[in-house]
């Protein structure tokens, strides 16, 4: 259960099994450093080398294949794919004259805006209890720091938790999910991690939660929030919930179970902008800290990491990102477009495999499939000498230019024949053709959105047995 090993990664997805005491980046740096250090005894003048995130360096394969002239199905990033608002844009440009830093931890009309934000979903929040930083990602980052003690985390999960928590020496343990649900450990699982970890002397201080899901899609049930909410409140740990797709559940009548409901004094939410108004790349991510003096001790405490690392985020996007968790009816209208864009997509893309003979659990938000090609097996490894998921993804893109990650990238086993499809880039290469998807009354009618669905449908024809 532990993702316990010695080594430092050298690839994406080798963080899954390096991150036990002594895997991290500043642990091993020095028996590593003498390992390798050349005869004659000088030191290497630099660290090993970090690998980039498996989903960004699975992108840059895909544009390696495209510049050498192939046809490419790039589902391997999860990038939402869509334009950014003119509304949004014009309060940027508006913004570009904000030069001067501002405070680390974000512009008082953004922290109002956020907090509006929450408190329209239920969440009674005052503009003293968010942080804003340089995307969702950098605050995760700084919240491992600033918690420390053993993080544990679902199984699969988010490439970059583990991958981050490699980097600080923090350990981790991946635990399984309820079966059918992602993003969120199974409570009883997790309450016996816990205490197994204690009888070896460590500490579990934390639980990082995925809702909705990346890689799954998925929505982990009410009962299964509330029952990990229990788990934290008798075993003391703080619950990250990580809730970056939650305005992307394909069904918005759908209960959203936020472990704040539950455990509301111990429960950060982060969430950002980059997959409801698909602003990945204008970096900006909030996160909501519980009310109460554990809230403000590890908000403090983000605090003074982001004023070492990012000092504030971009002052002009601050700006732009106020109104947009404003939600004018405009933004709010977009949200719901482009979910329902994702939804008729994503699950296109799940018919298809279905209908092939692949298994793949509904996609219950955003654009994310978690496909399992393991009735398969057999053939792979005749046909192709495939017998891993990392030989699987490198099949596919070698072969066919199709872009996916392996379910190792993820924290299941290099075995796992399961990999993760994302869809966000199917929508075309130019503002015009993404313009053209979010207006389209049934997008997968689109020729080149329908072109994708039928060389999906020509690649797995060809693959199977
Ligand atoms: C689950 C999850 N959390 C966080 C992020 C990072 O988002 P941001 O762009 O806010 O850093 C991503 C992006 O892929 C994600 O999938």
């Amino acid at each position: 259960m532990t993702m316990a090993g010695p080594a430092m990664p050298r690839t994406a997805q080798d963080h899954y099994t390096a991150g036990a005491a002594g895997g991290g980046l500043m642990a091993a740096a020095r028996p590593l450093s003498s390992a390798i250090a050349p005869p004659g005894g000088l030191r290497p003048p630099v660290r090993p080398p970090v690998p980039v995130s498996a989903t960004l360096a699975a992108n840059e394969a895909l544009d390696r294949k495209r510049a050498e002239g192939g046809a490419v199905l790039p589902l391997a990033f999860g990038e939402a794919g869509l334009p950014p608002h003119p509304a949004l844009r014009a309060a940027l440009a508006a913004a570009s004259g904000g030069n001067a830093y501002g405070p680390v931890a974000g512009l008082p009309s953004l922290l109002d805006a956020a907090a509006g934000y929450w408190a329209r979903r239920g969440l009674a929040t005052g503009a003293g209890q968010v942080v804003a930083g340089p995307g969702s990602k950098a605050l995760l980052f700084g919240l491992l720091m600033a918690l420390a003690e053993d993080v544990a985390l679902a199984r699969p999960s988010w490439v970059s938790y583990a991958a981050q928590a490699a980097l600080m020496g923090v350990h981790t343990h991946a635990i399984p999910t309820v079966r059918g649900e992602g993003g969120v450990p199974d409570p009883d699982a997790l309450d016996r991690a816990v205490r197994e970890a204690r009888r070896a002397g460590r500490v579990i201080g934390s639980v990082i939660v995925t809702l909705p899901d990346n890689p799954t899609g998925g929505l982990a049930s009410v009962d299964t929030v509330r029952g990990l909410a229990e788990v934290a409140a008798h075993h003391d740990l703080m619950i990250i919930s990580d809730e970056i797709y939650r305005d992307l559940v394909h069904d918005p009548a759908q209960p959203f179970p936020s472990p704040a409901a539950w455990a509301p004094d111990r429960t950060v939410i982060t969430t950002g902008l980059s997959k409801n108004l698909a602003l990945g790349g204008w970096r900006l991510g909030v996160a909501r800290f519980p009310d109460g003096p554990a809230g403000t001790d590890l908000r403090e405490r983000l605090l003074g990491i982001g004023s070492e690392i990012w000092s504030a985020a971009a002052a002009p996007v601050q700006q732009a990102a106020a109104l947009a968790f404003t939600e004018p009816p405009e933004i709010t209208e977009r949200v719901a477009r482009s979910r329902s864009l994702h939804a008729r997509v994503v699950r296109a893309v799940a018919d298809r495999l279905a209908r092939a003979g692949v298994a793949v659990p509904p996609p219950r938000a955003a654009f994310y499939l978690y496909p399992d090609f393991a009735a398969w097996r057999a053939t792979l490894a005749l046909r192709h000498e495939v017998t891993t998921g990392a030989g699987l993804s490198s099949l596919l893109l070698e072969r066919y230019g199709m872009g996916v990650l392996p379910a190792s990238a993820f924290g299941d086993s290099q075995g796992s024949l399961a990999v993760r499809v994302a869809t966000g880039l199917l929508y075309g290469d130019s503002l015009t053709t993404r313009e053209a998807a979010l207006a389209a009354p049934d997008p997968t009618r689109l020729p080149w959105i329908a072109a994708s669905l039928d060389r999906l449908s020509e690649i797995l024809a060809d693959l199977a047995p």
